[in-house]
């Protein structure tokens, strides 16, 4: 009777794969009567249960703190490679695998869901939601996801194009579909839903390309919306029959000027990230994010505040009304987005030296934040990494800018730069330790006004230059340079001392989120394929294992007839990957994603990636003016970059444009970048923001870094 189940539901889920359905004796899932059947209990208690990852961030405080011990400083040298599972894609993978009933919930670049079976990995069905791939334009960062949420008997999944969708936890059959977005707009879904009391909550990305952000609230049963908050005011001020209209009546009109193109480009503030609920409060406490356009002098010449960007906001949980928010970067100029892990603690900072309820955040603009759970009040902050955009906060926790930040046309070289000084992996927090461990960084970058700002929908468009600081001709000391500038570490933050306890560098930017146990170690992939544990308490090293592929999502822990799992999604991709082409070295190639899962003693092995050969010879001859190849250099920073990579040098998720036999001739590249011919690989046509003649002084500047010397330029292929 082995798998009945299964096979019985794969005959109804008719959008579902079936692939792996034979007799296996160690299945776990087969005693499972129901699936996926989280209720508010479970939720609230999932600290108490760490058999089971019920949350994106394990619980609602999100500290992805597990109390499993089988892992711990002894044994953790024992691990080994209980099983793999392919996703099959080459693009970027963000997903924090949720763990229920012997069940694991995955997601995949594309937004497409796996359920496995936790204990052998063994795939029990697959949902796509059949995303159309020309929406990849609007993704800013790679098609990437970072998880589901579940919720009595159903998962409930963010896609990409705008839609929140609700399945069966057991078959993979849609249940309801709702847009939530405009997808006229550049909007997309990239983060994990989360479920309060029936409510699923969920934001969207797109303030790169011009968007207005908000965050909703879905019935978990029928799909209707309950309530909407948004971030931003809408161009006419007027009330918008939403939650938010209280807010910005009393304290968020006044912080907007009367033009700019905040009025036609959304004005940004998109909740793309982390949204947790505070039980004890009754509060959605969430992240907003930056600017649209990034420019504040284009966006809103007024130079006012602009809430609620860069904003951490708490709502009620019920009604979606203000409660409190605290701006972490106000006007923001830089991408500065506050959208980072939020972590709810109790920490020894009440009057009397006794416990206070606080959220906790490393944003972007690199200052470690400690804040009143209940009241949103500032209670300390401090520089996590090096910044320059500063001299400090003032008593209120408001940073004191240093004037040039606020960059106009000489590039101002700044840190952090907009890949931020922690991203989107997950931070974590040991409650024991009192340690929140932040996977940082340090990638600066030169912003300046960028004299072709004009409003171009559905593209990028920050107002700030990317060719800003870009030298015409790239040479191996430029490069050289520019690696050794970007840096990376995972640092042991003490929130109570407002200063790091340890720290341990890594050799680049952009690595893992981290997993804390009470085994007394933390988990971090790092880019280059690493899966380190390291002492909580020290940061030594203990164990690490090559995962052969970038190892950048939260790891998560659980445990299943007595026996802890400890498991990483894996994948080469998303923002930094896109844009830093240069910054690798050929260690790690494009990798097809794996969800790879270790428990102690297993000895399995993970597949060689395949990495296809890339013929490296230009494919035309040089040509071009001065004057064209500099426009070239123009338009390919401002509107190929953040695919293609910088200088035209591809990091191997999407196509190496020096080598692309379209380069050969006019017509041929016309075809793809004016005509749209690849639209349906998601290269759409730049016609609407590209004459011929910039298309022209594009290839013209990708052929001339095809023949630039050999030693000048890394990338993946
Ligand atoms: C949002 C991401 C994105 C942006 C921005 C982007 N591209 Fe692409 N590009 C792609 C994708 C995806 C493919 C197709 C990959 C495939 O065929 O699987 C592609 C393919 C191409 C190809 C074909 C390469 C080959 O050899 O197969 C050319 C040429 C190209 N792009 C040029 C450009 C130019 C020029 C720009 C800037 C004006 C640009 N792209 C901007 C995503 C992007």
């Amino acid at each position: 009777m082995k798998n009945m189940r299964f096979q019985m539901a794969a005959a109804v889920a008719a959008s579902a794969l079936w692939l792996g359905a034979c007799g296996n004796s160690e299945q776990a899932v087969d005693t499972v009567e129901t699936f996926a059947n989280v209720t508010q209990d479970r939720l609230s208690n999932a600290a108490e249960t760490p058999a089971e990852w019920l949350t994106y961030g394990g619980t609602y405080d999100e500290q992805r703190h597990s109390l499993l011990t089988q892992v711990n400083l002894e044994t953790v040298g024992d691990l080994g490679v209980a099983w793999t599972y392919d996703l099959g894609t080459s693009r970027g993978v963000e997903s924090t695998p949720i763990v229920v009933d012997g069940v694991m919930y995955v997601t995949s670049a594309w937004s497409i869901v796996y359920a496995l079976d936790a204990k052998t990995g063994e795939e029990l069905w697959v949902y796509d939601p059949g995303v159309n791939r020309a929406v990849g334009i609007k993704a800013c960062c790679d098609v990437v996801n970072r998880g589901v949420a579940v919720w009595e008997g159903k998962i409930y999944l963010g896609v990409i194009d705008g839609r929140l969708e609700a399945l069966d936890a057991k078959t993979g059959e849609r249940i309801w579909s709702k847009v939530t977005v405009d997808q006229s707009k550049p909007y997309t879904i990239t983060g994990a839903p989360r479920v309060v009391d029936g409510k699923v909550l969920i934001g969207n990305g797109g303030a790169e390309l011009g968007v207005r952000g908000y965050l909703s609230a879905y019935d978990a049963e029928s799909g209707d919306m309950t309530w909407r908050f948004y971030t931003v005011p809408n161009p006419e001020m007027l009330p918008d029959g939403a939650a938010s209209d209280a807010a910005f009546e009393e304290i968020g009109n006044v912080t907007w000027g009367d033009t700019g193109a905040w009025k036609t480009d959304g004005g940004g503030g998109t909740v793309w990230d982390s949204i947790i609920y505070d039980e004890v409060n009754d509060a959605v406490i969430f992240g907003v994010g930056n600017g649209s356009p990034w420019n504040q002098s284009l966006r809103d010449p007024s130079g006012l505040d602009n809430l609620f960007l860069s904003s951490i906001v708490a709502v009620d949980a019920e009604t979606g009304a203000y409660k409190w928010h605290f701006q972490t970067t106000p006007g923001d100029n830089w991408d500065y987005t506050a959208t980072q892990t939020l972590i709810l603690a109790n920490l020894p900072l009440g009057e009397d030296g006794g416990d206070r309820r606080v959220v906790m955040q490393a944003p972007k603009n690199g200052f470690f934040y400690v804040l009143d759970a209940e009241t949103g009040a500032f209670i300390n902050g401090a520089g996590y990494v090096p910044q320059n955009w500063t001299t400090g906060l003032d008593e209120n926790g408001r940073p004191v800018e240093v004037p040039e930040a606020r960059y106009a046309s000489t590039p101002f070289n700044q840190t952090p730069g907009p890949l931020g000084g922690h991203n989107w992996h997950p931070m974590a927090y040991n409650p024991e330790a009192k340690l929140a461990y932040i996977p940082a960084q340090e990638i600066p970058q030169a912003y300046s006004t960028d004299p072709r700002f004009a409003e171009h929908p559905t593209k990028w468009n920050t107002g700030a230059d990317f060719s800003a600081g870009v030298p015409a001709l790239v040479t191996s000391d430029v490069m050289k340079f520019l690696r050794s500038g970007l840096k990376g570490r995972l640092i042991a933050w003490d929130p109570v001392a407002n200063a790091p306890r340890w720290t341990v560098e890594h050799d680049g930017p952009w690595n893992g989120g981290v997993l804390s146990t009470a085994g007394g170690v933390v988990f971090q992939g790092k880019l280059n394929g690493d899966f380190v544990a390291y002492d909580a308490a020290s940061g030594d090293p203990l164990w690490s294992h090559d995962v052969k592929s970038g190892a950048a999502s939260g790891p998560g822990t659980y445990e299943i007839d007595g026996e802890q799992y400890v498991t990483i999604t894996t994948g080469w991709g998303s923002a930094f990957a896109l844009a830093a082409g240069f910054a690798f070295d050929e260690k790690l190639g494009p990798a097809i994603g794996k969800v790879v899962t270790f428990k102690l003693g297993a000895e399995g092995e993970i597949e060689a990636p395949y990495v296809p050969e890339i013929d490296r010879t230009p494919n035309a001859e040089p040509f071009g003016t001065e004057a064209q190849l500099a426009d070239g250099l123009v338009h390919y920073a401002r509107n190929c970059t953040v695919c293609h990579g910088p200088f035209a040098v591809s990091s191997g998720v999407l196509p190496d444009l020096r080598w692309s036999t379209y380069t050969e001739s006019a017509d041929a590249w016309k075809a793809v970048v004016v005509d749209g011919t690849l639209q349906g690989a998601g290269m759409v046509s730049f016609a609407d923001v590209l004459s011929e003649d910039d298309v022209e002084a594009i290839r013209a500047y990708v052929i001339q870094q095809a023949h630039n010397p050999a030693d000048a330029v890394g990338g993946m292929q």
